[in-house]
Formats: structure tokens, sequence, C-alpha cells
């Protein structure tokens, strides 16, 4: 649980003994004193009692000799630098948030200034700078070498795939497997509108037509129902797409069965966009596991890390080796430098592919904390109306890559984007979810398959937010989050 400043409360009936054991037990180094009222009397810090025990007064005595002191307070309108202001003028590490009646809404503490809380940052384990250190001694400082072998090799290992190859990026993985696909100019392809930029972009590099599909509320992910119907308007009109383009998002996978079935049964191959689902399960398979060619991202806020990077698997062991060949100018193998046809500088760096086998010896820690900080938010926030965490249906583990929720303003009390500059204000990183492909200006124009009678991705765009998720995150900053949530919760009453 948060820690809760009303923990501190302290009234004149107690005595000095209660006064010394309270602040013992929290730990805070300071306590409130509470009137009658409820109302922000004094604080009371240690010094305060070893004072009066030095003025004759006994442990057994009460607080109510304890002289009045106005206290140091803030408004609850102001933000982290008027907060810091005070208490560097003060002299203080800790400054009550007081309402007009006088009573205490929050804590500020100093130390919770002192850094900015952020989206998703890297987390290294103990093995990975040792893999690089090895690069470096055996001078493997290529887009080549041992730790890219046995980063693909671990990395199948890991997640149960045949056949990996380590690329630059996630987006030149989803890039490759519609090369792959034979792609062409004209070509159409079903892709989730609620995504990353980067799952779409390379339809468009291979001049390809992208037609989006809404999500499902169960999942987030791209709808069944309006995978089905975008496939009976295809089959009308004699336009069907060369492949279906499944993005997994913040986490958890979409649900592949019914994708799965609709996109066998017309023949269609299936590209899962598992950027984000790094060791994500689907019915108890790896996210990732089910279409032709999955995409995979290690950029730097991923669940594990490489700073930049991506892998494409696949089960086929020629379509493999051909990714690579397109990932390394499509070269062909004679003496000479030849080439036949168009390719790309997309292979990982053998340093990088150090740093990919470290992170993943430590990927299930890293699921077990994200999971562990989406709980906290969930336990903590638990009674304040308005806030929907992203569902996990019973067929899915999701990483909690990011904790992510929608925000009813109504109950609430303020929307998700006002709360995201409200926790800006005090050092919180939070952003939006993405918006939708079809909603930017890029794909204007693009046809767009709903899920039902409302656009169920435009609504969690709307309403929508990602918290503070990294592994590495202390129960402190998440404790620290989730006070300043409530706190706007009290003052939006
Ligand atoms: C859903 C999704 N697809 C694709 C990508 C692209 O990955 P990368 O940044 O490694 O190119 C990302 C992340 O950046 C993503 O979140």
């Amino acid at each position: 649980m948060p820690k809760d400043f009303r923990k501190l409360f302290i009234t004149r009936a107690a005595r000095i003994r209660d006064a010394f054991e309270l602040l013992d037990r929290s730990g805070a180094g300071i306590l409130l004193l509470i009137d009658g009222k409820g109302r922000l009397e004094r604080t009371i810090t240690d010094g305060d009692l070893r004072r009066e025990l030095l003025a004759e007064r006994r442990l057994e005595d009460t607080l109510e000799m304890l002289p009045q002191r106005t206290p140091r307070t803030i408004a609850p309108e102001a933000g982290s630098v008027e907060a810091l202001a005070v208490m560097d003028e003060a002299n203080i590490n800790q400054l009550p948030v007081v309402d007009d009646y006088g009573k205490v809404l929050a804590l500020h503490d100093r130390r919770d200034f002192d850094s900015r809380i952020l989206l998703s940052t890297p987390h290294m384990g103990k093995d990975e700078f040792g893999f690089v250190q090895e690069a470096f001694r055996t001078n493997w400082i290529a887009p080549l070498g041992p730790n890219v072998d046995a980063f693909e090799q671990e990395f199948c290992e890991k997640l149960g795939h045949k056949h990996a190859a380590a690329l630059s990026s996630g987006t030149a993985a989803i890039h490759l497997a519609l090369r792959l696909l034979d792609l062409r100019q004209g070509d159409i392809v079903f892709c989730s509108s609620f995504t990353f930029v980067a799952t779409v972009n390379p339809v468009l590099y291979e001049k390809a037509i992208p037609v989006l599909i809404d999500s499902d509320p169960a999942s987030w992910n791209m709808s069944p129902v309006a995978l089905e119907r975008a496939f009976e308007n295809a089959k009308r009109s004699g336009k069907m797409p060369k492949a279906v383009l499944v993005a997994h998002l913040y986490g958890q996978s979409a649900d592949m069965d019914p994708i799965m079935a609709i996109c066998d049964a017309y023949g269609v191959p299936v590209i899962e966009d598992a950027a984000e689902t790094v060791g994500t399960l689907y019915k108890g398979k790896p996210s990732g596991s089910f279409g032709r060619i999955a995409a995979y991202s290690f950029n730097g806020n991923k669940i594990i890390t490489t700073s930049g990077g991506g892998m494409l698997t696949c089960d086929d062991p020629d379509s493999v080796a051909r990714a690579r060949h397109l990932a390394t100018q499509a070269r062909e193998p004679a003496p000479h430098y030849e080439h036949t046809e168009i390719g790309y500088n997309y292979r990982m760096s053998n340093i990088l592919a150090g740093v990919g086998r470290g992170q993943l010896r430590v990927l299930d820690q890293r699921i077990a904390s994200r999971r562990a900080v989406f709980e906290r938010y969930r336990d903590g926030l638990a009674d304040i109306g308005g806030i929907n965490w992203m569902p996990e249906p019973e067929w899915s583990f999701s990483t909690r890559w990011l904790t992510t929720c929608t925000i009813n303003a109504e109950i609430f009390g303020m929307d998700a984007a006002s709360l995201r500059e409200a926790l800006q204000d005090q050092g919180i990183e939070t952003r939006p979810v993405w918006k939708p492909m079809h909603l930017q200006p890029l794909f204007k124009g693009a046809e767009y398959f709903q899920h039902g009678s409302a656009s169920v991705c435009d609504e969690l765009f709307a309403t929508g937010l990602c918290l503070p998720s990294g592994s590495n995150l202390t129960d402190r900053e998440v404790d620290r989050v989730i006070e300043r949530i409530r706190e706007k919760v009290c003052l939006s009453d």
C-alpha cells in the first residue's frame, strides 16, 4: 500500500512517548498534529519532542504543552517548483499540502522532487557488460559475430522459436517480414489501427495499401469481428489482402485463435508485430508464435532492450536466411559486390547483441517486476472510481509492459489529458495510449473497419493513459505516482 500520510496524524491527547513511537514506526521524520476538526495545527519532528524533554517534560506527558506554531504548508494547486522553493526557504524536507479549510491532502517529500519518474527506462542486469567486453576483447565490433549468433539461438530457446534473425530494429523486422511475403506496390495489407506507426510504416515503404482494423474491447488488440468484416468486404470487391499485420500492445497478445481461424480460412498469412510482447503468452504459448512471421523490438523503452534492435522469427529456415540476406544489402555470394535486388543495412551489431544476451537472462525477472508494478497501482487505487485497467482476458498472460488504463472523466473528476498534465507538473511522465492509425493524417483516406457501431480504439485513444511502468521503479516511486493520482481525485471533489 502507498505510504499514507494519514498514518502520521496525531492529536494533543497523545503522549510524548506515543509521538516518539509513531515517528519511529513511520520512519517519516515528521508527524502532523491535527485539531478536533481535522485541521493541521502544526508539524512535530524528533527535535521538537527532544526539546520538550530537555524542558523537563516527561515521556508520559501529553502533547497539550506543545507550543502553537503555524506550519509551513502549500496549496494543492502549487506545482513542484513552488513546493521546492518553499522547502528550500524554510530549510525543511517535508511540506504538507493543505486545502482552504486547513485539511491535509498530501505530504510532499523533498526526495520525491529530486528525480523525475519516467515511463519506462532501460534496466540492465549483471551479464550484459561482460558480453560487450568480450566483443571488444575479441574485436568483434561488427554487424555479425558470436554474440549475434548466440543471441539468435538463445532467443529461439527462450521463446520456443525455430529460427531468428537479429536486426537493427523492430521496424526493420516488420519491413523484412513484408518483403518475405513478396509485398508489392498496390498490394493490400490488413493492419491493426490501434498501434504505433512503426507497425504500418513498412507497408508504405513498399507502396502497398494499409486497410485498418479496429480493436477488440476485451484485449484492446485487433478485433476478430472487424477483421472478419474486412475480409467479407474484400471478398465481395475481389481485393484480398496479401497479409494481415497484427500488433500486440502493452504486453498483451491479441486473441489469436479466432484471428488465425479467419486468416487460415481465407488463406492469408499473418505477421505478428510482437514488438511490445517479448515474454507474453497466449493460451500458454509465446506471443509471436502463431503467425507465419513475427517481429520483436528491443528499443530502449521495451521490457528488455539492446538500446535499439529487433528480431525476426519464422519456422522456415529459408525465409530467415533470406531475411539475413536482405538485411545485408542483399549482397550475392560472389567475391566481388554483386546485387540483383534491393537490400538494406538492417543487421544487429555484435556489441548490441551482447547486451541482448544479458537481457534475455533477466527477462523473467523483468516480467515479474512489471506485473508487480501494475498490481501495486491496481491495489493502491482500488477505491478510486473511474480508473479502468487494460483488461487481461483469461487466455492471456500479459507482461504488463506498460500499465495502461482508461479514465472515465465523469466518475474520476478529470480526463486523462488533464491528469497527464497534472502528473507532468509533479515530475511524473505518463503518455497517452497510441493514436490510432485511421486518425493519423498520414493514413487519411485509408479504409477502416470498426468492431461495432462505435470505434473501440477511438474511445481508447480519448480516455487512455500509460503510467510509469519500468521494472526498475522502486515501490516508493510507484507510491508517489499513486499518491499524486489520489491527490488529484481529492482536489476535483
Ligand atoms: C507496436 C510497435 N511496433 C513496432 C515498433 C518498432 O520497433 P523499433 O523501435 O525497434 O523499430 C514498436 C516500438 O518501438 C512498437 O511499439
